[in-house]
């Protein structure tokens, strides 16, 4: 049987990429920020996953305000970047896994999900800058299952919806007969905002109560409604939402093995949290 074995969450600021490309990870801007990646390299090495189901938002590079899913899940061989208009490189392709996918299709949908299932699925930063995070040089072997999440337009998932959702692909993962280990990503935060008045907002008190209650009571922050949280995360702070998935498929011990917090990176307060999840 399939075992999760941990999950990530990480901010996902495109000028991180910007950053690598030209090689500042031990500037004094950027080095507190990508040190936060040593453990995660080091659990990775050791714990050896064979596959990372991946909740992230889409920018506007797959989905823009026309068609937008509440939740959608890739069911794709390959997933490929574009040019977003960021300045950063294109990332290299990410290997699909179609067989877990429809599998977690199939269990969503049963559980009254009503996803939306994309056979074809480009990726943008949310997915790339974390994945070149934790496997530096793009040199990832890994396939992912992305699965995306409406944070850009009204009306958005609740906080609780989202942390259910996660539960939902937990217990699909869980009943999935090859023996995998499976890690769980969730990308995006913490607080940021990037246009109108509250430009550049950021609340590390409220970041860190996320950071501490997200461990072992995910369901009081699932009580948080979206309005709530837009004030005391930003606009884009929304993307917390995305934490609470991972978060929901840890359906056994689930124990924090390491974190970073750092103000900021571009515009955003960047967090990074590695969870076990022990049978
Ligand atoms: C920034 C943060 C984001 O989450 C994003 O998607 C784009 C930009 C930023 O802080 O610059
Ligand atoms: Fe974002």
């Amino acid at each position: 049987m399939a075992q999760i074995i941990g999950g990530v969450a990480t901010t996902h600021v495109p000028s991180i990429g910007k950053a690598i490309a030209e090689q500042k990870q031990n500037d004094p801007y950027w080095k507190p920020f990508f040190r936060g990646f040593d453990y995660v390299h080091y659990w990775l090495a050791r714990e050896k996953p064979d596959v990372a189901v991946v909740f992230s938002n889409d920018h506007g590079l797959n989905f823009f305000l026309d068609k937008m899913p509440t939740f959608a899940v890739g069911a794709a061989s390959e997933y490929r970047n574009q040019d977003e208009g960021w300045g950063i490189p294109v990332s290299r392709s990410i290997a699909g896994d179609p067989a877990l996918s429809w599998h977690i299709i199939n269990n969503l949908v049963a559980d009254e999900f009503d996803i939306t299932t994309c056979q074809e699925m480009l990726v943008d930063h949310a997915v790339t800058i974390p994945m070149t995070l934790m496997w530096p040089g793009e040199k990832w072997t890994i396939p992912i299952v992305p699965i995306s999440i409406n944070t850009v337009q009204h009306p958005l998932p609740s906080l609780k919806r989202c942390l259910n959702l996660g539960r939902s692909v937990g217990r699909a993962i869980s009943s999935y007969p090859q023996d995998l280990r499976v890690m769980i990503v969730g990308t995006g935060g913490l607080s940021h905002q990037l246009d109108g008045k509250r430009a550049g907002f950021i609340n590390k008190t409220f970041d860190l109560m996320c950071m501490d209650k997200i461990v072992d009571s995910p369901e009081e922050l699932a009580k948080i409604s979206t309005h709530d949280l837009i004030r005391e995360a930003g606009a884009q702070g929304l993307e917390f939402i995305l934490w609470l998935a991972m978060r929901g498929c840890l359906n056994g011990k689930v124990k924090r093995l390491h974190q970073n917090y750092h103000i900021p990176i571009s515009n955003t307060a960047a967090g990074t949290l590695l969870l076990e999840n022990a049978a």
